[in-house]
C-alpha cells in the first residue's frame, strides 16, 4: 500500500474539516428547534398575546417633533425612552430611533 504524501494529508484534512464545518451548520439550520426560533425575537416585552403589533399615530397628535422606537426595548412604547442606549451598550448594536419632524 502506498503511503499518503503531506500534500495528500493536507487536501485529506482540509477537506474533513470543510465537510465537518458543513455538516456542523447544516445541522444546526435543519435541527433548530422552536427555542432557536425564540432567541430571534426582537420583541420580548410588548403585547405578547397579539399576533401583530401595529400602532397607528396621526401627525397632527406628534407635536413637532416625536421620536418613536425601533429596538424594541423602550418602556413607553411605541415612544422612544432612550433604552436603546442601554441596548447598543451591551450589545455593540447601533440601533435607534425614528425621529419624525412635524414640521407644518
Ligand atoms: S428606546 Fe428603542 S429606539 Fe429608543
Amino acid at each position: 500500500m502506498r503511503q499518503l504524501e503531506a500534500k495528500e494529508i493536507a487536501v485529506v484534512g482540509a477537506l474533513t474539516v470543510a465537510a465537518g464545518a458543513t455538516g456542523f451548520y447544516l445541522g444546526r439550520y435543519v435541527f433548530s428547534t422552536g427555542k432557536s426560533a425564540e432567541r430571534c425575537r426582537v420583541n420580548h416585552n410588548h403585547c405578547l398575546d397579539s399576533a401583530k403589533i401595529v400602532d397607528i399615530v396621526d401627525v397632527e397628535d406628534i407635536g413637532q417633533k416625536k421620536s418613536f422606537c425601533r429596538c424594541w426595548k423602550s418602556k413607553t412604547f411605541p415612544a422612544c425612552d432612550g433604552s436603546h442606549a442601554e441596548h447598543n451598550k451591551l450589545t455593540g448594536d447601533n440601533v435607534g430611533p425614528l425621529v419624525v419632524n412635524n414640521t407644518k
